[in-house]
C-alpha cells in the first residue's frame, strides 16, 4: 500500500511548481517527493529511537576514531525517498544526521552496465542499526532528468535495524563520511556531486514535511528541493543562522538556539547548541531546560507505555505556546503543534482522554542540547545550506 502510493505520488508530482532558484542559476533546482513510511508504523518505539539515536550523536566529539558512530534509524517514523541507482529502484530514508547513501537492506542491488565496483569496503553504524558492504559508484537519479553519474553508494551485504527500506540517502555534511569507506577520506554526498555536476548551482537543500492530520498515520507529499528552496511551500520569509560553533552539534546541522520560553517564561536565556534533524521523530531539550519548561504544567509525568510526557487535563486547558528564539526570530510551537493530536494517541500507545506532549528530555546534552525532529520540521520549512554553512527556517504553508 506505502509503496504503491509513492509510486503514483512519485510519477503526478515530480517538477511541481514555485521552485525559487538561486538568483545567479544557471541550473533549477529539482523538487523530488518524499513521503512518511509505512501505513502503521510501531510509534511505541518512536522515543526509544530517537533516544538511541541522540546518543550516538551526542557521542560524536569522543570518538573521532576512524570507525565513526552516526546516528540510529527511526525506520518506522522516517520520510522516504524514491531513488534509482543504475536501473533499480530503491525506497531511502531522508537523513540529515547522516551523510553516506546506501542500498540493499530490502531489494538486493544489482550491479549492472553503469556501476563500478571500487573495491573499497564501507561500514557504517547507526545507534540501533548498522550496514556493512562493498562501495560503489552508479548514476543515482532522483527525479526524471536529474541524474549524478558517478555517485560513490554503498551496497549492503549485511545490515541489522532496516526493516522495510533499503538504505538511506544522506544528507548530512560529508565530514560525516570520513572513516566509513575504506582507503577513502571524505566521500562526496549526492548533495557535493549534484553541484560539482552543474546540476544545481548552490549546495542546498529545502526539506517541506507534510504533517499528519486526524488519526492517519501515513501522509503524503512532504518535499525536497536539491538545489534551491520551494517558495510554494513556505510564507513569509526564511531566517538564516550560521551552523553553531559548539561540538559535537556543529559536526551536523547544528545551531544555537538563542532563547526558549514558555508563554511569557522563560525557561532558558542562554544560547544553546543543538540540531535541526529529520531523522528523529520528536523534539528534545536537555534536561535542565526541558525540567524547566514542565515545571509550570502541574502534574506531567512521564508515561511507561509512550515514553512522552503525559498532560493531565487540568493543565492541558491551560497549556501555553513554546516559543524558540533562533537567528532573532521567534518560532512558536502552540498546544496544538506540541501535543499529540487526539486521533493519534492509540496508535502512539496511549490512552483516548490523556494529552501527551511531542517535547522530550534528551538527557544531560552537553554541547548537543536540543534536537529539533520530524514534529518541529511539520510545521517549519527547513533549509540545510552547505554553501553558506547555515540552516534556514520558516513557516510551512
Ligand atoms: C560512544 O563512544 C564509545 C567510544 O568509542 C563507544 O564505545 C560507545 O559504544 C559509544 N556509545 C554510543 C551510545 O554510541
Ligand atoms: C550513467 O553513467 C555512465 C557512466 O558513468 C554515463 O556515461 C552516462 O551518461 C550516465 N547516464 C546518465 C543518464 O546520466
Ligand atoms: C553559539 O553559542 C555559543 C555559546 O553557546 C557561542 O560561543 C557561539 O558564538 C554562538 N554562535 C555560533 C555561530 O556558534
Amino acid at each position: 500500500m506505502a509503496r504503491l502510493a509513492v509510486a503514483i505520488a512519485l510519477a503526478a508530482a515530480l517538477f511541481g511548481t514555485g521552485i525559487a532558484a538561486p538568483a545567479n542559476a544557471g541550473q533549477a533546482a529539482v523538487n523530488i517527493p518524499f513521503h512518511r513510511y509505512k501505513a502503521s508504523p510501531n510509534w511505541k518505539q518512536a522515543v526509544t529511537s530517537d533516544k538511541s539515536r541522540a546518543l550516538h550523536l551526542s557521542n560524536k566529539s569522543k570518538t573521532e576514531s576512524a570507525a565513526a558512530s552516526f546516528p540510529a534509524i527511526n525506520e518506522d517514523f522516517s520520510y522516504i525517498s524514491q531513488v534509482t541507482v543504475g536501473t533499480q529502484t530503491f525506497d531511502l530514508i531522508v537523513d540529515t544526521g547522516s551523510s553516506n547513501t546506501w542500498v540493499g537492506a530490502g531489494t538486493k542491488y544489482k550491479a549492472g552496465s553503469t556501476s563500478k565496483n571500487t573495491g573499497d569496503s564501507v561500514s557504517v553504524s547507526y545507534g540501533s542499526g548498522s550496514f556493512s558492504g562493498e562501495e560503489y559508484t552508479d548514476n543515482v537519479s532522483l527525479g526524471s532528468g536529474f541524474t549524478i553519474k558517478s555517485q560513490s553508494v554503498g551496497v549492503a551485504s549485511s545490515a541489522t535495524g532496516f526493516s522495510g527500506v533499503d538504505g538511506i540517502i544522506g544528507f548530512g555534511p560529508d565530514d560525516l563520511t570520513e572513516g566509513t569507506v575504506s582507503n577513502t577520506n571524505v566521500v562526496p554526498t549526492i548533495v557535493d556531486n549534484a553541484y560539482t555536476q552543474g546540476l544545481i548551482s548552490s549546495k542546498v537543500l529545502g526539506v517541506y514535511f507534510d504533517p499528519l492530520s486526524g488519526s492517519e498515520t501515513t501522509a503524503a507529499n512532504g518535499e525536497l528541493t536539491l538545489g534551491g528552496v520551494d517558495s510554494s511551500k513556505y510564507s513569509g520569509s526564511i531566517t538564516y543562522t550560521p551552523i553553531t560553533s559548539t561540538s559535537p552539534a556543529s559536526e551536523y546541522w547544528g545551531i544555537n538556539i538563542s532563547k526558549i520560553a514558555y508563554g511569557t517564561t522563560s525557561v532558558s536565556s542562554s544560547s544553546l547548541p543543538g540540531i535541526v534533524d529529520t531523522g528523529t521523530t520528536l523534539i528534545y531539550f536537555q534536561t535542565s531546560t526541558y525540567k524547566a519548561l514542565y515545571k509550570n504544567v502541574p502534574g506531567y509525568s512521564v508515561d511507561s507505555n509512550t515514553g512522552l510526557v503525559k498532560i493531565p487535563a487540568s493543565s492541558y486547558s491551560k497549556l501555553k505556546n513554546v516559543v524558540l528564539t533562533i537567528g532573532g526570530t521567534a518560532f512558536t510551537l502552540t498546544p496544538a503543534q506540541y501535543i499529540l493530536p487526539q486521533a493519534q494517541v492509540a496508535a502512539w500507545g496511549g490512552v483516548a482522554g490523556n494529552y501527551y506532549s511531542l517535547i522530550g528530555d534528551l538527557g544531560t546534552g552537553d554541547g548537543l542540547d536540543f534536537i529539533l525532529g520530524q514534529k518541529f520540521l511539520e510545521n517549519y520549512y527547513s533549509v540545510f545550506d552547505t554553501t553558506n554553512h547555515r540552516v534556514g527556517l520558516a513557516t510551512r504553508t
